[in-house]
């Protein structure tokens, strides 16, 4: 038996069954022409008969993707499969893929069919499949909840009539994945001719086991997985490409198997799935979720720095990623701070590199992760350091529409704690007011500006104001997620540096 597993991508027809996505035609040929870049065996690129948007970007993608095989469905009778074998007629390589329900709770409840109709309708909808194409696709729906001996008489007649793949369908996604490997091994035990064929899984995630099922058919003889483009599909979705693919590429040793798919494309094609069906991606989606190479933890940050096979199964390159990220959050060393800033050109003394990491530190407590323009905020701010003779150690401000806004604050002054508090109009003139009164210098408020210098609704805000006092005149500035907040560290910023200032000036 060959190693190689056929990936037929369904994210076309299955995954544009998933509730509230809607391709237009010129969409759909986009991600085909995508898929084709990946390098996937077939696309299904939808189902004919089901609307007339289905049946013209069958049409599209049949005329312009002549390097790979193109599916279209039809359930089995006549009507959907002269549809889908019209739609298919310029294809280079056109595959029909029919299906009919083997399970006792599909025929009795939903299509009112005896197990004898529903095997002459097999035979009968592959036999006409033939008339338009050599390769037929056949699929028993809820495969894996039906009667194994009825569903390998229903394969029988799919191969008995020139059916060229075999599908087993774990339609609901119920199977477990040893009790799905012991139904394929039961297929190639019992079905004449199976061996002439390929045997094809297809299975939903509504458990969360599609991949797994699927690797597990796989290793037992399976050599058609059929899957979408981030796992998109009915309800819970399909089989994600990007992880069968990965994990066959990264394992496919130990699991003797390979595939043809170029992994260097998937992150564009996911890229591509996700804003054209607008399905957003969980962060923590393996292979393309936006944190599947990034890394926060000090000791995993510390380990990458040093080799990144300490915490990388995959080279982020190799699904076509520029690089994995070190976020930097509260969880992060002091390595990969020193790191980021001379990737940005920051340089420190080592004094100045403690101090910015301890700030950083304070601000990824509030904020969680810290970007660029953060970075930058936090160290501008700590190089001009000045003597601290004002801390601010707490505040507290109350304000509203019908209220006088009223601030309480606690500065430690030159080692001893003093606090007062102040109305003023709005929070920010009431707490400037009550510093002064601890302060006792009259600071008069030359120049106020905010502006954001980062990005988002916890953006930083830097407060940078000009303030004289006793003639003399300085810049204070101040950085955080509140603007209150930053204000108040601003004007006490200027109350250190007029002290200081003004020491100086006595010599
Ligand atoms: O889930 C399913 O059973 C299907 C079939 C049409 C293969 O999508
Ligand atoms: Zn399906």
């Amino acid at each position: 038996m060959e190693n190689k597993i056929y990936i037929f991508d369904t994210t076309l027809r299955d995954g544009e069954q998933a509730p509230g996505i809607h391709l237009n035609v010129r969409e759909k040929l986009e991600i085909a022409e995508q898929l084709s870049r990946l390098n996937v065996d077939i696309i299904e690129a939808g189902f004919p008969i089901s609307s007339a948007s289905d049946f013209e970007s069958v049409k599209k993608v049949s005329k312009k993707i002549r390097d790979r095989a193109v599916a279209a469905l039809a359930r089995a009778n006549d009507k959907d499969i002269d549809a889908a074998g019209e739609a298919l007629r310029g294809a280079a390589n056109p595959v029909i893929h029919t299906f009919i329900s083997s399970s006792d709770i599909h025929l009795k409840h939903q299509f009112h069919k005896t197990r004898q109709e529903a095997l002459e309708m097999t035979g009968r909808a592959v036999k006409r499949s033939r008339k338009y194409t050599d390769i037929v696709e056949f699929s028993a729906m809820d495969a894996t909840r039906s009667d194994r001996d009825f569903l390998c008489r229903m394969f029988e007649e799919a191969i008995k009539n020139g059916a060229r793949v075999i599908n087993v369908p774990d339609t609901v996604g119920y199977a477990l994945p040893a009790e799905f490997s012991r139904l394929i091994d039961y297929i190639y035990a019992n079905v004449s001719g199976i061996e002439d064929v390929i045997v094809s899984v297809h299975c939903h995630n509504d458990l969360g086991l599609a991949v797994a099922n699927s690797l597990m058919a796989a290793e037992h003889g399976a050599r058609q997985i059929e899957c979408a483009v981030n796992g998109i599909g009915e309800r819970a979705g399909n089989a994600s490409i990007e992880e069968v693919a990965m994990i066959i590429d990264t394992r496919g040793r130990d699991l003797g198997l390979n595939t043809d798919i170029r992994t260097r494309e998937i992150v564009r094609t996911s890229n591509l799935v996700k804003s054209l069906t607008g399905y957003v991606i969980a962060p923590n989606k393996a292979i393309v979720g936006k944190n599947a190479f990034a890394h926060e933890a000090g000791i995993h940050q510390d380990g990458m720095l040093k080799d990144r096979s300490t915490y990388e199964i995959i080279k982020p390159e190799d699904i076509g990623l520029a690089r994995s990220s070190l976020i930097l959050g509260k969880h992060s060393g002091r390595h990969a701070f020193k790191k980021r800033l001379l990737e940005l050109d920051i340089k420190l003394s080592e004094e100045d590199l403690e101090k910015a990491f301890k700030r950083f530190k304070d601000l990824a407590e509030k904020k969680g992760a810290i970007n660029e323009y953060d970075l930058r905020a936090i160290v501008t701010d700590e190089i001009r350091e000045v003597d601290k003779y004002y801390i601010l150690e707490e505040y507290k401000v109350s304000s509203g529409s019908d209220i006088t806004a009223c601030s309480e604050v606690r500065i430690t002054v030159d080692g001893d704690e003093k606090q007062a508090s102040a109305k003023g109009d709005g929070p920010i003139d009431a707490s400037f007011k009550a510093i002064d009164k601890i302060i006792g210098i009259k600071i008069v408020l030359v120049e106020y500006n905010i502006e954001a210098v980062s990005e988002g609704k916890d953006a930083i805000g830097q407060v940078k104001i000009i303030a004289s006092a006793n003639e003399n005149e300085v810049m204070g500035s101040g950085i955080s997620t509140d603007i209150v907040e930053a204000s108040i560290k601003a004007y006490i910023d200027a109350a250190n540096r007029l002290r200081a200032t003004a020491k100086g000036s006595k010599g």
